[in-house]
Formats: C-alpha cells, sequence, structure tokens
C-alpha cells in the first residue's frame, strides 16, 4: 500500500506486555485520514502505551502497527517528519526557553532558522505562547508548557498529530487555546490522536472514538455511533465500562 493512501493508522492484533500484565491485548485500531480520533480510559488503561507504539518510542509485542502506511519502529527521519507528538511526559529542556528548544527541534526537522522563526511567531500569537517565548520553560506555569510542547509538535507541519492527555492539569483557559488550535487543525485535514479523561471536551472535538480497558478495546467508531442510544459519551462509556452510572441514593445520610 502507498504511504499516501489507506487510513492514517491502523493496528491489528498489537499486544504488549510489562512481566506479568498485558497493557494491550489485542488492539485494533483504524483511524481513518482527516478524522479527529480520542482514545479514552481510565487510568493504567493502556493509552499512554499505545501512543508510544504509534509514535515508534516503544515496540509492540505482537501484532501489526501501520501509521501513515509504515512500519513507525523501521520508517524513522521520514515519518518524524509528517508526525507530532505531545507526549504524556516534559519534552523541552527546561533550562531553554520555548523558542530555543523550538528553533533546535526546527533545525532537526529541515527548517531554516528564519522559517522556524517566522512559523513560531505565528504559532505563539495563536496559543497566546508570545510573552513566554524567552523565557526559560522552568519558570512556566503547566498550561503553557503544554502550549510550548504543542507548539514544538506542530512547527514543521505535521498531517498527524498525537496528544496524549492534552488537558491533563491545565487551567481552562490554556485548555480553550489547544482547544482551539485542534480545531483549527482539524479544519485543515489534519489527522489528531488524542488521549483524553475530559469526555465532555472529547464529545465536542471527536469524530471517532474508542474505549480501552485493561488493554482491551471495549467499543469503537464514528462519535455518533459510539454515543449511540445515550444522551452523552459519558454514560456510553460508563456503561460500557459496566459502571453504574446513578447517584448514590445513601438514605441513612441525612445532614
Ligand atoms: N514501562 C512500563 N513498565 C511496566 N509497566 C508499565 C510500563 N508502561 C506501562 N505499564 C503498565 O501498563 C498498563 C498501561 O499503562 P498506560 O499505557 O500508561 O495506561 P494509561 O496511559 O491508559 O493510563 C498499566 O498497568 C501500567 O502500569
Ligand atoms: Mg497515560
Amino acid at each position: 500500500m502507498p504511504p499516501t493512501a489507506g487510513p492514517a493508522i491502523d493496528t491489528r492484533g498489537l499486544v504488549r506486555r510489562f512481566g506479568a500484565i498485558t497493557a494491550l491485548d489485542r488492539v485494533d485500531l483504524a483511524v481513518p485520514r482527516g478524522a479527529f480520533f480520542a482514545l479514552v480510559g481510565s487510568n493504567g488503561a493502556g493509552k499512554s502505551t499505545t501512543v508510544r507504539i504509534l509514535t515508534g518510542l516503544l515496540a509492540p509485542g505482537e501484532g501489526t502497527v501501520r501509521v501513515l502506511g509504515e512500519n513507525p519502529r523501521k520508517a524513522g527521519a521520514v515519518l518524524r517528519q509528517r508526525i507530532g507528538v505531545v507526549p504524556d511526559f516534559p519534552v523541552l529542556y527546561d533550562v531553554l526557553s520555548p523558542r530555543e528548544n523550538i528553533v533546535r527541534l526546527s533545525a532537526l526537522r529541515g527548517l531554516t532558522r528564519e522559517e522556524a522563526e517566522r512559523r513560531l511567531e505565528e504559532l505563539a500569537v495563536a496559543l497566546a505562547l508570545d510573552e513566554h517565548l524567552d523565557q526559560s520553560v522552568r519558570s512556566l506555569s503547566q498550561g503553557t508548557r503544554k502550549k510550548a510542547a504543542l507548539a514544538a509538535a506542530l512547527i514543521h507541519g505535521p498531517s498527524l498529530l498525537f496528544l496524549d492527555e492534552p488537558f491533563e492539569g491545565i487551567d481552562p483557559v490554556a485548555a480553550r487555546g489547544i482547544r482551539n488550535m485542534l480545531e483549527a487543525l482539524r479544519q485543515r485535514g489534519v489527522t489528531i490522536f488524542l488521549t483524553s479523561h475530559v469526555l465532555p471536551l472529547v464529545e465536542s472535538l471527536a469524530t471517532h472514538v474508542a474505549v480501552i480497558d485493561e488493554g482491551r478495546v471495549l467499543t469503537s467508531g464514528p462519535l455518533t455511533e459510539v454515543v449511540g442510544r445515550h444522551d452523552t459519551l459519558e454514560r456510553a462509556i460508563l456503561e460500557a465500562l459496566g459502571v453504574p452510572p446513578d447517584v448514590p441514593t445513601m438514605e441513612w445520610y441525612l445532614p
């Protein structure tokens, strides 16, 4: 299959074990090009492991993985040019500023300094990062760091973007900046693969959803199909997970 055809991401029978723990158990995922795909699930469900395998950081145990038609463990630099990643751990050197970090990364991705600076100015305005570009990353709030990491993931104009919990631990203003950027990227046809616990946000952004629990995909498909007969994505997911959604009655509790 040529790299320009077929789904953006395709995994078949993906298994990954860590000692006695089966982090991923026969995971099949298909992400169409241009989709905004959200992988949701509880802590320890296997979301970050999936992202690490898809971005080539971790080898799968069993199964096949294709990202833009290529094996992420073998494709190397060519594929890295076409994907952007915001992992769940800090990626920027904290003694440097966002500008220094991003200009260095841009050079690795083949951009001239002038081009990197030009793009960075535009990204910084869009993400309300401009006042922080020259402060050390260490001195920035969590939300500003996430926005800087997002700018770093976008500077080379990737067609596929991975974000592992981009809304974790950040304030609503920063979350809004990230959200608006993701909307803009989706509108220009960028494929987005995101993990998140924030279900209302997922419901308002995603076109496709997969629910993972203990390494197994419980349900996946277009958002409207996954929500199905339920009022909200949250209710659909709680049912898929077998969690009773009702408020506890606690009849004995009479404040
Ligand atoms: N490097 C590792 N070594 C051992 N266990 C790991 C490692 N990475 C993940 N795990 C385990 O695999 C499971 C899935 O983890 P993870 O993919 O990080 O979940 P999530 O991102 O959904 O919270 C968890 O039980 C976790 O403890
Ligand atoms: Mg995780």
